[in-house]
């Protein structure tokens, strides 16, 4: 990994073995944006690259020739008004109403490593030789404003990270209504556009369309990244498909309004930007104070999309997701919700404990209800101190109770919020965001806190660490049940009022940060009514997340699909639940529930001590079973091997495959029994062509001795082949097949 700066043409260059980038400063000193995708050579000059034409119904940056518009020409971090009619990256309201802006270049520095971004979750690197950040200031010198403009190479992936921050050494107080983290101005369209998108309990669906001209977008403006979409998009060629083909992808490491956006301009020109959503934000400037953005990850694949994913989730893996739960194995939990929502008793929790510590499971997870006045969703959040009525001994009596049985303890939170009906509102009332003189919206029954304020976050901090402190705990559920509406925040002026939202989502992350560092060896889990703050941001504060609230194994099949393009395995919170299904009624074999949840961070929740002897001994060896392969399940490279959202809608096949390629686990899996089906031969990728394979199919036996290479080219038979009909299996059956590789 290496960044050159040639100063003849002014132009640097960040490569790996696997991506180059390359920026230019333009005649005019902006910067221009050369070229982004596979390794290509160095050299002094790429000054061709910048294409620059006479075209009509065009201004032009000199006043004697038509030979430079920044409406032409490919830019790193563009502004409106001045020649380039499309959609910029910043804009700056300045005090006499303009918002004309020029930022060109002043210098640069190259440093070891990548530095942090104070408050806001970032990429990280441990040893400096894994990354080279480059940084680029520009200034504006009528407003003395910089713009520094980061990049961020890593040594062995195929992904650079960029933020910007303006700093002001000026004398006046404009406006930032717009500061998104990346732009990124590619010279053609030819792209299918891949967003995520979809709703409460059906969370990072696939959706595709190809670019044309114009814009093509994604945002969220509740104040959470949100189930409806997710920031994160891929721009792939049309014949590109997971397993080849050309593909680039951009990631925003932030958990509130953000904007995504491709705009094809009339000469096929796609400029694509992520970040902080311009809609209802604005930042005062103040002198002597700066802004930083989130960070945007941008990825790049010449092999197809399963590359792509996988670049995210060594990224996410081992630079984003911090502290003692990064690399260790996640514990197989039990979660009382689904079990008895509001309804439980100590007695009740203790008889679930008992049977999740019979079956193997290691964390039992008391979920909403245990605090405050909070017998249903009405009242008590905010207060979080046990409720005597449901918990005699308090939450250190129940922690005590469930170490004794040899399990560890987690217990749900919902910071961000307070009901009415709480001790927390009735004596500080002015907590809540809500605007003055206007009706407060609910949602759940529920209002959201003013987190753009330290002290209402000092104020949760306090009674919370005292309850981990006290209570013993291992775990935390920490959930996030509705957007924000009424977004005004009593502590600031009319004029900071667009900053709340971003204040606020800043508050959450110093809530968390001071809670993993006084309590490091709590293991955080992210929620937000399941999937709806299912993003990057959070993964640097909980290392893994509750994927969605639909627990069907039907719609886990997609949404987990859904959510692998862009996220790790490790960080999927996947559990089996009861038939029929609380979200769509349906019923799937237990064999099956148990496969999908296999691929993620094993759980239950569903009433243990209702269940039969021979559903508990089959949980008990799925239990045994995962423990076995978790590793691979957790850390392994994964493989959309058939995938729902491309290929045949009624099959699902993923395969995980340890490091050392000498284990593998494949699970097929089919939503519709079908008639006298097709013969199906699966090939699968990413196995040692030279080791000899054992297959067994788990729970029937071996299915026999192949060769990687073999698998790789003449696939696994997974049909029944002796009769060509299908097998005598229900809708949503699945086969899981462990393969153990050595060498002949
Ligand atoms: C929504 C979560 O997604 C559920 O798992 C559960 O924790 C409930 N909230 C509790 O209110």
């Amino acid at each position: 990994m290496t960044i050159i700066f040639h100063r003849s043409s002014r132009e640097f260059h960040l490569f790996n073995d696997h991506i180059s980038y390359l920026i230019k400063v333009l005649e005019n000193d902006q910067l221009g944006q050369l070229y982004f995708g596979a390794r290509v050579d160095d050299a002094d000059d790429h000054s061709y690259l910048v294409e620059n034409t006479y075209r009509p119904v065009t201004a032009y940056v000199s006043k004697d020739d038509y030979s430079f518009s920044l409406a032409n020409v490919r830019q790193e971090y563009p502004a409106y008004g001045t020649s380039d009619f499309r959609l910029p990256a910043l804009e700056l309201a300045q005090e006499d109403g303009s918002t004309v802006t020029n930022f060109t270049y002043k210098d640069y520095r190259i440093i070891k490593g990548k530095p942090k971004l104070p408050g806001l979750p970032a990429t990280y690197v441990e040893d400096d030789r894994d990354a080279e950040t480059l940084v680029i200031t520009l200034t504006d010198e009528k407003l003395a404003i910089d713009l520094e403009l980061s990049y961020t190479i890593f040594a062995n992936l195929a992904v650079i990270a960029r933020n910007a921050r303006f700093i002001n050494h000026g004398t006046t107080s404009p406006q930032l209504t717009r500061a998104l983290s990346l732009n990124l101005d590619l010279p053609d369209a030819d792209y299918d556009w891949l967003q995520f998108s979809g709703a409460w309990g059906r969370e990072r669906q696939v959706k595709a369309t190809h670019l044309r001209q114009g814009e093509q977008s994604v945002s969220s403006t509740r104040g959470a990244s949100g189930h409806m979409e997710n920031p994160f998009v891929i721009l792939k060629r049309p014949h590109t498909d997971d397993f080849q083909g050309e593909a680039l992808a951009v990631s925003l490491v932030y958990s509130g309004n953000f904007l995504a956006l491709a705009e094809v301009d009339p000469y096929q020109v796609t400029r694509l930007q992520i970040g902080i959503n311009p809609f209802h934000f604005s930042w005062q400037l103040a002198p002597g104070e700066s802004f930083q953005t989130p960070e945007a990850l941008l990825a790049y694949s010449a092999t197809g999309l399963n590359v792509l994913s996988q670049s995210f989730h060594r990224l996410y893996s081992k630079h984003l997701v911090r502290g003692e739960w990064r690399d260790r194995p996640r514990p197989v939990l039990v979660n009382n919700w689904e079990a008895t929502y509001f309804n439980f008793t100590e007695e009740k929790l203790l008889a679930i404990a008992d049977r999740a510590k019979e079956i193997g499971a290691e964390l039992f997870v008391l979920d909403d209800g245990w605090f405050g006045k909070r017998t249903f969703e009405t009242a008590g959040l905010g207060d979080w101190w046990p409720n005597p009525a449901q918990l005699p001994h308090g939450i250190a009596g129940l922690s005590q109770q469930i170490h004794a049985r040899g399990l560890k303890f987690g217990l749900w939170f919902e910071p961000e919020m307070a009901n009415l009906d709480s001790d927390l509102y009735r004596n500080h009332p002015d907590f809540l965001l809500k605007t003055p003189g206007r009706r407060m919206s609910q949602g759940r029954r529920q209002y959201v806190l003013d987190f753009a304020r330290p002290e209402v976050v000092d104020y949760i901090h306090d009674l919370m660490a005292k309850v981990l402190r006290e209570g013993q705990v291992d775990y935390v559920k920490w959930d996030m049940n509705r957007n924000i509406t009424e977004c005004y925040s009593a502590a600031f002026p009319p004029a900071q009022q667009g900053e709340i939202f971003h204040r606020y989502i800043l508050g959450v992350y110093s809530l968390y940060e001071r809670l993993i560092q006084e309590f490091p060896h709590i293991l955080f889990e992210s929620c937000a009514s399941g999937g709806g703050r299912f993003d990057a941001g959070m993964l640097y504060y909980a290392p893994q997340a509750w994927t969605s609230d639909d627990s069907d194994a039907a719609m886990r099949l997609l949404i987990q699909t859904g959510t692998s393009y862009g996220y790790p395995l490790s960080s999927m919170g996947a559990h089996v639940s009861a038939v029929p299904n609380e979200q769509v009624h349906r019923v799937t074999p237990l064999n099956t529930r148990g496969n999908v949840a296999f691929f993620g961070d094993l759980g239950y929740e569903l009433d243990l001590t209702s269940l039969s002897k021979e559903e508990l001994a089959q949980i008990k060896e799925q239990i045994s079973f995962y423990k076995r392969y978790r590793e691979v399940f957790q850390h392994g490279t994964f493989y959309r091997v058939q995938n729902p959202f491309a290929g045949d809608p009624n099959w699902v096949g993923w395969l995980v495959v340890s490091p050392d390629q000498r284990t593998a686990l494949y699970a097929d899996f089919k939503f519709l029994n079908d008639m006298n089906a097709p013969y199906r031969r699966q090939v699968l990728p990413g196995l040692a062509p030279d080791l000899t394979y054992r297959v067994e199919e788990v729970g029937k036996g071996t299915v026999g001795d192949f060769s990687g290479r073999d698998l790789a080219h003449i696939g696994l038979v997974t049909s029944d082949a002796a009769s060509g009909v299908e097998e005598a299996t229900t809708d949503f059956a699945s086969r899981l097949y462990l393969l153990e590789g050595s060498r002949a």
